[in-house]
C-alpha cells in the first residue's frame, strides 16, 4: 500500500472545500446526505468545517459485489430525511465511472429538494461515463484503486486517517470476487 494524499493534505483539502461551500450557501439551513458507506468519514469532517444551521441524513447504496469491479446498484432511502423545498448536499467518497452519484443524485432530485448541490472527496480522471460532474471536489486522483478515509476494499481499510492505492500485493486476486452485496 502506498500513501497517495495524507491527513495533512486530507485536512487542507477539506478546509478549502467546506470554504467553496460556504460561498455558494452561505448561512442558508443545508440538509447534507451522505452515500452510506464510504462518505462517513469525510462527512464527519466536513460538518465540522460548516457553519450554517445544518442537519444530517443518510442514503445507502450496496453494489451487488465487492473488491475493485462496480456492481448492479440498489438504494435504500429508509433512513433518508424529508427533503422536499430543502436545499441538500449530497456528499460521496469518490466519483469514479459517476454511475452511483448519478443514480442517486437522480433519486434526492425526484424528491424535490428546493437545490441539488454534490461533493466528493476524490474525483478518479479519465473514468468518468455519464455526464454530470460533482459541484465540489477535493482532490483530482489517478485511476488507481484506492483506499482510506472511508473507501474499503472489500470493507477493510475505512478506517486509515489517509488515503492509500493498493497495490497489487494487496489484492486477493487469485482468490475469485464471491458474488455478493458490498455497501458503497
Ligand atoms: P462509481 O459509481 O463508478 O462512480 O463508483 C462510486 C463507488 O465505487 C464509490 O462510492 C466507491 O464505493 C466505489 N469505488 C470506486 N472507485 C473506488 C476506489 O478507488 N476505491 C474504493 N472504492 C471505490
Ligand atoms: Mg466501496
Amino acid at each position: 500500500m502506498k500513501e497517495l494524499i495524507s491527513a495533512e493534505q486530507l485536512d487542507v483539502g477539506i478546509r478549502k472545500m467546506a470554504e467553496q461551500i460556504t460561498s455558494m450557501v452561505g448561512d442558508r439551513p443545508l440538509t447534507v446526505i451522505g452515500v452510506l458507506t464510504g462518505s462517513v468519514v469525510l462527512l464527519a469532517d466536513l460538518i465540522r468545517q460548516l457553519k450554517m444551521p445544518l442537519r444530517i441524513g443518510f442514503i445507502q447504496a450496496t453494489s451487488y459485489r465487492g473488491g475493485v469491479e462496480r456492481g448492479e446498484l440498489e438504494l435504500d432511502v429508509a433512513i433518508l430525511p424529508d427533503v422536499v423545498g430543502q436545499e441538500v448536499l449530497l456528499v460521496d467518497d469518490i466519483f469514479d465511472t459517476g454511475h452511483t452519484l448519478d443514480e442517486v443524485q437522480r433519486m434526492i432530485q425526484s424528491m424535490e429538494p428546493r437545490l441539488l448541490h454534490t461533493a466528493v472527496l476524490l474525483h478518479k480522471l479519465g473514468r468518468q461515463e455519464v455526464d454530470i460532474r460533482p459541484d465540489f471536489i477535493a482532490f483530482e486522483i489517478p485511476d488507481e484503486f484506492v483506499v482510506g478515509y472511508g473507501l474499503d476494499y472489500r470493507d477493510q481499510y475505512r478506517n486509515l486517517p489517509y488515503v492509500a492505492v493498493l497495490e497489487e500485493a494487496d489484492l486477493e486476486s487469485n482468490d475469485p470476487v464471491e458474488p455478493g452485496n458490498a455497501q458503497a
